[in-house]
């Protein structure tokens, strides 16, 4: 047993999430936990809100309320949503906890201490129209880098390039819109990155089962252009975690807060603290995930994310680590996503364009979307939701393939033999060949989800499925029931045990259905991995009850889907 902790990117509090979000970290992460733990292992399995910076005061703004009420508000939704769509969180944490206003000013102090902070005289911009300084999202133009029109202050998200405000073209105020700027000298602190970059690129090179995306966008921002820069760790606004240096007051920063980037990822360590605090748990309890010292050691960690966030997890926070001088646990592994598009073009929160978490479950229950998200997940290129796609592949894997096996299995063994398991008689060279094609798949739907390779995980489990169809397709019990009643007893014996298999090596992807198969043989059942698929396959018991179930996947109309894709089109 192996100790595993892992991460999702920790979602904006500013708004409810797309599809597109929900695939790039969430999901996945949730896939993967689900899996590990499923094989024994000890999951620590860490998310939070994100709720300082920009984002999180322009959302409260557009929406009438003051940035802490509206933080409240919309952390119980993202926590709802979470739940609804059975992301399996041990903490859902708060970037805004005390746990992460204490950590964030301890590491800043460390890293003072070490020589790693300087203070910068720095150029900020200054908007006349709305009286303030305008950091980070609150300056929005053209980016320097592939002439994107809506580049943020902080980052392009064309191009992924990490920007500063003054760096944009054209720019505007993203409050007013107004153009009526001045760029103004204030003082800031800065992350002496640079300083790390030699040993940030021996730390890299020695990953070497790193995703070829995660370490090319790593590689691109610690050599481009002028390699890596130093980064701005503070910024002008009122909400936000107050700069100090630990417990002491920072002079000059008094009306300063970090830099929601710098806090962020901090929270992942304070989240596993906030996980202890509400569980009624001590500090060494959180610390053996996190603390060298503590036992973390033998701690496997690996993050979840969009290819946007890359760079602030393999050098930023990687910098706040090494940089703090104590034994703070670094990340193992990165995997990183490309985007999911919408029908032929992007999600687009303002436009309000594809389809947001609370709107998906209004339709479909939560597994037709993990289902169809996963086994599409933009591993290694931009993938694309559109809604035929969508359609075909709930209808052929969900209803065609597992939901048929199961509704004409359960339906016909209780139609001959009544609910109760048949006994078997001995399995024929049909059903040995069948085992052996199935541990096959099994062994190689394993070793993709131990090595994180989600759609090729899917396609194993999908194949596995099939391979049920094609079995009763060709065992026909059918005919036999009436020549050769035990062997028919043998046949559905064999199915039955197959559905069962299906309920506990689906449960990853497909929760609710996972239970919902198991739960045909009885209700109390959990999902356990099988060690051995001959035992697995012979594991029910002969005369133990059944259920037929009522339809596990029902098919999407085409007038459904053409309806869904008019609602779902947005403003444009
Ligand atoms: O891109 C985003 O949605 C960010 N809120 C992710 C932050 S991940 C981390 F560093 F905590
Ligand atoms: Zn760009």
């Amino acid at each position: 047993m192996n100790r595993i902790l892992i991460t999702s990117a920790i979602p904006y509090i500013n708004g409810i999430k797309h599809l597109g979000n929900l695939v790039g970290s969430q999901l996945p992460s949730d896939l993967y936990a689900r899996y590990m733990r499923l094989r024994g292992h000890e999951v620590m399995f860490i998310c939070a809100t994100d709720e300082h910076g920009t984002p999180a005061e322009l959302a409260a703004s557009k929406a009438n309320k003051p940035v802490e009420e509206y933080c409240q508000e919309m952390y119980e939704i993202q926590k709802n949503l979470a739940k609804e769509f059975r992301l399996s969180f041990d903490y859902f944490g708060r970037s805004s906890s005390k746990r992460n206003h204490v950590l964030t000013q301890h590491f800043a102090g460390q890293l003072d201490k070490n020589g790693f902070i300087s203070e910068v005289d720095e150029e900020q911009i200054y908007s006349f129209t709305d009286k303030r300084f305008l950091p980070d999202r609150y300056v929005q133009g053209i980016c320097p880098n592939c002439g994107y029109e809506n580049a943020r202050g902080d980052q392009c998200e064309n191009c992924t390039k990490q920007l500063d405000p003054t760096d944009l073209l054209e720019p505007r105020s993203a409050i007013s819109g107004s153009t009526d700027l001045e760029v103004r000298k204030t003082k800031h602190l800065y992350l002496r990155q640079s300083l790390f970059r030699k040993q940030l690129e021996q730390w890299i090179d020695s990953k070497k089962d790193w995703p070829i995306l995660t370490t090319s966008i790593a590689k691109k921002w610690l050599f481009d252009d002028e390699g890596l820069q130093d980064r701005g760790i503070t910024r002008d606004l009122d909400w936000g975690i107050p700069v100090r240096k630990g417990a002491e007051p920072w002079p000059g920063m008094e009306e300063k807060v970090f830099y929601v980037w710098f806090d962020a990822p901090i929270e992942y360590i304070a989240a596993t603290a906030e996980w202890a605090d509400a569980n009624g748990k001590s500090d060494t309890d959180w610390e053996r995930w996190w603390r060298l010292d503590k036992g973390a050691t033998d701690v496997r960690y690996i993050q979840f994310m969009g290819k946007d966030n890359v760079p602030f997890h393999t050098l930023s926070f990687p910098v706040t680590i090494m940089g703090s001088g104590e034994p703070w646990k670094l990340v193992d592994n990165i995997k990183s996503f490309n985007y999911l598009n919408y029908d032929g073009g992007q999600f687009s929160t303002s436009l309000g364009r594809g389809i947001f978490m609370d709107q998906a479950l209004e339709i479909l229950p939560s597994d037709y979307w993990r289902w169809w998200l996963l086994s599409h997940v933009p591993e290694y290129s931009d993938s694309e939701f559109t809604w035929d796609n969508f359609c075909e592949g709930v209808n052929t894997d969900l209803a065609n393939v597992l939901g048929n096996f199961v509704s004409r299995v359960t339906k016909f063994c209780s139609s001959h033999f009544g609910n109760k398991v048949p006994e078997n008689h001995g399995w024929t060279d049909l059903e040995r060949k069948y085992t052996s094609l199935i541990e096959q798949n099994l062994v190689s739907y394993q070793e993709f989800m131990d090595d994180i390779e989600i759609r090729k995980a899917s396609q194993s489990l999908r194949k596995i499925w099939t391979l049920g169809n094609e079995y009763i397709q060709e065992a026909a019990p059918w005919g036999i029931v009436k020549t050769d009643k035990s062997r028919a007893a043998t046949i559905l014996n064999y199915s039955l045990n197959l559905i069962r298999l299906f309920g506990n090596i689906s449960s990853p992807f497909i929760p609710d259905a996972s239970v919902s198969l198991l739960g045909i043989f009885n209700s109390e059942d959990r999902p356990v991995w099988p060690d051995n698929v001959n035992s697995a396959l012979n594991s029910l018991h002969v005369n133990q009850e059944f259920q037929v179930p009522e339809i596990i996947f029902k098919k999407i109309s085409k007038e459904d889907s053409e309806r869904w894709k008019l609602k779902f089109a947005g403003k444009d």
